[in-house]
C-alpha cells in the first residue's frame, strides 16, 4: 500500500483526523522533531524495539542469572536474535517473527536472519544462506523453535541446520504451532545435535506476540492507543483534539502504525474525522496498516474493511497486529469484551477539565475488579509527553 506516499514532501497537509490543514511553521518543526523522535525511538534501527518488553529488560534479561543455563554469552546471543526477530514484526502473518543468529566454531558471526515479508524464507533459511560452509561446527540463536513440517513455501528449518552441520542449536521459545511443538527439538536432537532451549522464552512470546496470541486465542494480538491530558481527556468538551501530544510522541504513534498490519476506528471517528491512519514516516509508507471501520450498521467506506462486532475480530485475516485509534465507544466496546492485550497511553502534561473522556463505559461493576488486570511494561519520554506502555495481566 502506498497511501499517503509523498504526503511528506507537502509543507501543509491534511492531518490524522483530515481537520485542519497543517501550518508551514508546524510542518517543519514536525519534521526536525521527526529526526530527533526518530533517533530516540530508534524507529529506523533494530535496537530499541516497542514490544510488550523495554530494550533494557531484555538485555538485563540476557545478562542476568535469569538467562538461566547453557555457556556464558548465550543469552546475551539469544537477546540478539530477538531483537532482530523486531525487524520483522508486523510483516510474516501468519508466520511469526522470528530472529536467527548464526556463530560459526571459532564463535564468530557468520549469519543473521529473520523473517522475510509474507513469512518466508525463515531467519534460520536467511542465516545458513549468508554463512554457507561456516556453519559447520557453529551454533544458531533462535528466537522460535525451528520447524520441523515441511511445506509447499519452503524447506523445513530443521532440516537445513541438520544439513549445515550446526553442532549447536539455543532455543527461546517453542513453537505451539501442533505441526512443530517440540517436534523441531526431537529432531535436531535426535540427529545429534545439542539443544538448549527456553532460554530468554517470555522475552521472545513478547516479541512474537502476535503470532502467539493467534496461535492461543484465535485473533490478532490487540493494542488500544490514546493521546490523554493528564486528566483523561481526548479532546475539548467541544471535540477539539489538535494537538493534545507533541511532535515526538506522533512520530511515534506513526512507528507504532508501521508495526501494525491493521487499524480500526469506529463508525464516528470514520465519518467526523475522514482518518488516514496511515504511516507518515521517510522510507516506511509501504507500512501503512489495512484501514477497518467496526460498525453494527453502515457498510465501510471504499479502501476499509468492516467489522460488524468486536468478536468478529477472530476472522479478521491478513495480519496478527490490531491498532485501536479510537474513539471512545469503540474502544471501550473492546476492553468490554476483554479483546485488548496492550494498551499505548501517551499523556501530555496539560489539563483540559471537563472535556472528553477517552473511553465510554467498559462494563465494570465493581471497582475492586478494575484491580489487577493490567501491568506496567514500559515508559518513554518523548518530550514534553510520557508514554506508558499497558499489558493485559492473562494466566499463561
Ligand atoms: N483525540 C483523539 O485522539 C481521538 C481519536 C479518535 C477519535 N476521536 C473522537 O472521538 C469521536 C468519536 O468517538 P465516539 O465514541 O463518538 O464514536 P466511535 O467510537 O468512533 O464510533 C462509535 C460507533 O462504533 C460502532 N461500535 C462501537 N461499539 C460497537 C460494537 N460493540 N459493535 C458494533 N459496532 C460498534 C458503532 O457504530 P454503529 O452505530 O454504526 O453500529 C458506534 O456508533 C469523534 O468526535 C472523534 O473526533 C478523538
Amino acid at each position: 500500500m502506498a497511501r499517503g506516499r509523498g504526503a511528506q514532501s507537502q509543507a501543509a497537509r491534511r492531518d490524522d483526523r483530515g481537520g485542519e490543514e497543517e501550518s508551514r511553521e508546524e510542518a517543519g518543526h514536525r519534521t526536525r522533531a521527526r529526526g530527533q523522535a526518530g533517533h530516540r525511538a530508534g524507529w529506523c534501527g533494530p535496537g530499541r524495539q516497542f514490544a510488550a518488553h523495554g530494550p533494557l529488560s531484555l538485555a538485563q534479561a540476557a545478562t542476568s542469572g535469569s538467562a538461566g543455563r547453557g555457556p556464558a554469552g548465550d543469552g546475551a546471543w539469544l537477546a540478539a536474535a530477538i531483537t532482530l526477530s523486531e525487524r520483522a514484526h508486523g510483516r510474516t502473518a501468519p508466520n511469526p517473527n522470528v530472529g536467527c543468529i548464526l556463530l560459526d566454531a571459532q564463535g564468530h558471526v557468520a549469519g543473521r536472519g529473520w523473517t522475510q515479508p509474507g513469512g518466508r524464507p525463515h531467519a534460520e533459511a536467511v542465516a545458513l544462506a549468508q554463512a554457507g560452509e561456516q556453519a559447520r561446527g557453529g551454533t544458531a540463536y533462535v528466537s522460535l523453535e525451528p520447524c520441523a513440517h515441511a511445506s509447499p513455501r519452503g524447506p523445513c528449518c530443521t532440516d537445513l541446520l541438520i544439513a549445515a552441520g550446526v553442532a549447536r542449536v539455543v532455543i527461546a521459545a517453542t513453537d505451539p504451532d501442533p505441526r512443530t511443538n517440540g517436534a523441531g527439538i526431537a529432531r535436531l536432537k535426535a540427529a545429534g545435535i545439542e539443544v538448549v532451549s527456553g532460554l530468554l522464552a517470555r522475552e521472545a512470546k513478547a516479541a512474537m506476540a502476535g503470532f502467539f496470541t493467534r496461535q492461543r486465542l484465535g485473533r490478532p494480538f490487540v493494542t488500544l492507543k490514546l493521546a490523554l491530558s493528564l486528566d483523561g481527556c481526548i479532546a475539548m468538551a467541544d471535540g477539539t483534539s489538535q494537538w493534545i501530544t507533541g511532535p515526538a510522541a506522533r512520530v511515534h504513534a506513526h512507528v507504532e502504525r508501521a508495526r501494525h498490519e491493521l487499524i480500526l476506528a469506529g463508525r464516528h471517528t470514520v465519518e467526523a474525522d475522514a482518518p488516514r491512519l496511515d504511516v507518515r514516516l521517510p522510507g516506511l509508507e509501504d507500512r501503512s496498516p489495512q484501514r477497518v471501520m467496526l460498525s453494527g450498521t453502515a457498510p465501510p467506506p471504499d479502501g476499509w474493511r468492516g467489522l460488524s462486532h468486536p468478536d468478529d475480530v477472530k476472522a479478521l485475516t491478513g495480519g496478527d497486529h490490531l491498532l485501536i485509534e479510537g474513539g471512545a465507544r469503540a474502544a471501550a466496546s473492546f476492553l468490554r469484551d476483554d479483546l485488548v492485550d496492550r494498551l499505548l497511553l501517551y499523556r501530555a502534561p496539560i489539563l483540559i477539565g471537563g472535556g472528553r473522556p477517552g473511553l465510554a463505559d467498559i462494563g465494570l461493576t465493581d471497582l475492586a475488579s478494575a484491580h489487577g488486570r493490567w501491568r506496567l511494561a514500559d515508559t518513554r519520554d518523548f518530550a514534553p509527553d510520557r508514554l506508558e506502555v499497558y499489558e493485559r495481566v492473562r494466566a499463561d
